[in-house]
């Protein structure tokens, strides 16, 4: 068996685990990340592409915005589609200037993971049998097989950085966590697809037939989903019906036509908004979406894992620097606002948009009347607006 030592053992290499590493090399703290999956599988995994303003700001102050500063798209604006006809939201003008920038989440986990490896950070990909012990003690230690061989890190702290389906959560003895959890009875069916986007702006419809969005990853690839059951099976959806139903739900009375072409990927995502409570238990810290999730509607997943790390190598970086644990003690505390505020926003964002079954259709009725006011109201369209473009970074009690 190796025996490895680091400050910072850190599960999971996706934009919580690898953000954090890159956080705490800038502060001088060494770290070791361990991901199951292989380089290429996270480097390819196709996930969402908002980043809000804190985000954008935080990659740059890190050193790691180079390539999303030349390719990401920012936008200032998003339209919300009903009745056949388009609204923009001006979230520049409503918020005093913030804006959000469209760069796939792959990409980001890229130029991280690059960086990492360029300045001698150590990644273990294809861990297999990874084990967390001793997390209540000052000595946690990691454990974890790789190509056959085993391999034991100790170190000081534990980064639970490893997603929704990952060991860490599960590794907290039962009746520490509290769990509040909301499953939708829909999913998205998201496609890649080699056209032009339709529209400079992210397009949010809803639509008798379902909600569908409108999103894109360069000018010559567009990113579309449409609300389908969470269960829904891909091969009754060959392209052709695809297109017709995206078609359907984007109409406008103007004529409006999505821009079609080959479709390179498709997939199902069920949805679903989950809380862990608190993030953390003893010298083992949980973040991203090992923690939470929401539903894609606000876009919020990885700026939420971003703004955890955020607080999480700060917190460590001032234990190092002074012994000092009251950061470290209220990491749960400052992250679970924010993860709250993005709660909420997420869930109304996803309830105003989306069909849902059943009734006398009460409920679209409603969802039209939201929209009506939403568009029409300064002061609702601004509250969206502030929302999606993300709170800042400095809340109150969060400034670190
Ligand atoms: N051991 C090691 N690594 C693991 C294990 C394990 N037992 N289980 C899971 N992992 C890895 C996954 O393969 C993945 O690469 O942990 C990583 C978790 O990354 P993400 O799921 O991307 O989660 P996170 O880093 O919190 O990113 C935030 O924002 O847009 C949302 O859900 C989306 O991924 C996104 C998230
Ligand atoms: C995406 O581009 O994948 C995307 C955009 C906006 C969302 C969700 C996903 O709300």
């Amino acid at each position: 068996m190796s025996a490895l030592r680091t400050q910072v053992g850190i599960v999971g290499a996706g934009p919580a685990g690898l953000i954090l590493s890159h956080l705490l090399h800038l502060e001088g703290i060494d770290s070791i990340v361990i991901e199951s999956q292989t380089r290429k599988h996270v480097e390819e995994r196709i996930r969402a592409g908002v980043l809000e303003q804190g985000t954008v700001d935080l990659l740059n102050q890190a050193g790691v915005g180079e390539r999303m500063r030349r390719e990401g798209l920012v936008h200032r604006g998003i339209e919300l589609r009903f009745n056949r006809r388009g609204h923009r939201i001006d979230m520049h003008e409503l918020t005093g200037g913030r804006a959000i920038t469209v760069y796939a989440q792959h990409e980001v986990v890229k130029d991280l993971i690059g960086a990492r490896l360029q300045a001698g950070g150590q990644i273990f990909f294809e861990a297999a049998q990874v084990e967390i012990h001793d997390f209540e003690s000052e000595r946690p230690r990691i454990a974890f097989q790789q190509a056959g061989a085993a391999y034991q890190i100790a170190c000081d702290f534990i980064g639970g950085c490893d997603g929704f389906h990952g060991i860490c959560r599960p590794a907290i003895p039962a009746g520490v966590l509290r769990s509040y959890e909301k499953v939708y009875p829909f999913g998205w069916l998201g496609i890649l697809a080699e056209a032009a986007p339709a529209s400079r702006e992210l397009i949010y419809s809803c639509h008798e037939r379902g909600f569908a969005l409108l999103s894109m990853r360069t000018p010559q690839i567009s990113r579309v989903y449409l609300q389908c059951r969470p269960d829904e099976d891909l091969a009754s959806w060959p392209d052709d019906r695809i297109w017709e139903e995206l078609q359907r739900r984007f109409e406008t009375a103007g004529g409006f036509r999505l821009n079609q072409g080959p479709i390179i990927q498709k997939g199902v995502t069920a949805m679903r908004s989950f809380v862990a409570e608190p993030m953390q238990f003893g010298r083992l810290f949980l973040a991203g979406d090992a923690a939470h999730i929401v539903p894609p509607t606000g876009a919020k997943g990885l700026n939420l894992a971003a703004a955890d790390v955020r607080i999480l190598a700060r917190a460590i970086a001032v234990w190092y620097r002074s012994g000092a644990v009251d950061l470290l003690q209220r990491y749960s505390e400052i992250c679970l606002r924010r993860v709250w505020r993005a709660q909420h926003f997420s869930w109304w964002m996803t309830s105003m948009l989306h069909r849902f079954e059943g009734g006398d259709g009460f409920d679209y009725r409603r969802q039209l009347a939201e929209l009506e006011h939403v568009t029409a109201s300064r002061a609702a369209a601004t509250s969206l607006a502030e929302n999606y473009t993300g709170l800042p970074f400095d809340l109150p009690g969060e400034c670190v």
